[in-house]
């Protein structure tokens, strides 16, 4: 079974291509989250978690959920991150979280995609270039990756310093707690109260008042609301305002180059 969570499609769309290629099924998280679903996980297949990569690690939400239920039929597990290009101390975290839970870890792949963190200023948004080429690049890696989990070998991906590890943990934990916040989102006056940004929130953290969002004290900035918004009527702060918004559906599948 192939789960994952995803707030712009990158990592939906490696699992999906992971879950046609082994015959398995894929399912999207999003709905069990927000809905506290702690009902339990059946598979009589390696279990396969896809995650983003939010601060050098897997986001913290999505890992405390995964914790909190049963994985029940198979005991192994794989880990598929998606990143911009920097998996930090994931790979740690994926292990750590198997012995938790009792699951054999098989391993973990990295995909690098498009970056999709358009309410930051430290790192710029990829250009149509480069987004098209990591996608593609990804795309031929998913062959691979299917032969290997079917075949049951280890995957790896690069070696995690343990001083990396020592540096990211505390970091991820404090940067997520106090800068992926979400005080400084905004709706503008094209905001139409469609209530997309409601629904695709993770954390339950957007509810429509008087017909705009508003946002509560919950955030991880997956970027899902300023992202998936029809209207482009949310920003973050003076951060985004010209700034393109990243969705992988709107670079595939139409110009994906075999
Ligand atoms: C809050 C946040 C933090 C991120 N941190 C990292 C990071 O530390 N390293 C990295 O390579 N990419 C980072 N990214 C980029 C995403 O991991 C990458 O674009 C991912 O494929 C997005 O997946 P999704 O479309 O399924 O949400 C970050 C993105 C967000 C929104």
């Amino acid at each position: 079974m192939v789960l994952y969570f995803s707030g712009t499609g990158n990592t939906e769309y490696i699992a999906k291509l992971i879950a046609d290629g082994l015959g398995d099924t894929c399912l999207d998280l999003l709905d069990r989250i927000k809905n506290n679903d702690k009902s339990p996980l059946y598979s009589e297949k390696t279990y396969i978690i896809c995650a983003p990569i939010y601060v050098c690690e897997m986001p913290l939400f999505l890992v405390r959920y995964l914790k909190s239920i049963s994985f029940n039929g198979n005991n192994k597990v794989y880990f598929v991150f998606t990143s911009g290009g920097y998996a930090g101390s994931a790979k740690v975290q994926a292990k750590l979280f198997s012995l938790k839970k009792k699951l054999k870890c098989l391993g973990c792949v990295e995909f690098v995609m498009p970056r999709n963190y358009v309410a930051n200023d430290k790192y710029s948004m990829d250009n149509e270039e480069v987004i098209y080429s990591k996608i593609e690049n990804s795309t031929k890696k998913v062959k691979q990756v299917v032969e290997d989990i079917k075949n049951e070998n280890k995957l790896n991906t690069r070696h995690v310093w343990f001083f990396e590890t020592l540096i990211i943990a505390p970091f991820a934990l404090l940067w997520t707690k106090y800068k992926l916040v979400a005080k400084d989102f905004y709706a503008t006056d094209e905001c139409i109260g469609c209530r997309v940004c409601e629904k695709v929130c993770p954390l339950n953290n957007v509810k429509i008042v008087d017909k705009k969002p508003k946002w509560g004290g919950n955030c991880t900035h997956c970027m899902a609301c300023i992202s998936k918004c029809p209207k482009k009527a949310i920003e973050y702060g003076n951060l985004t305002q010209g700034k393109t918004r990243y969705l992988l559906k709107d670079y595939v599948p139409a110009k994906i180059k075999n």
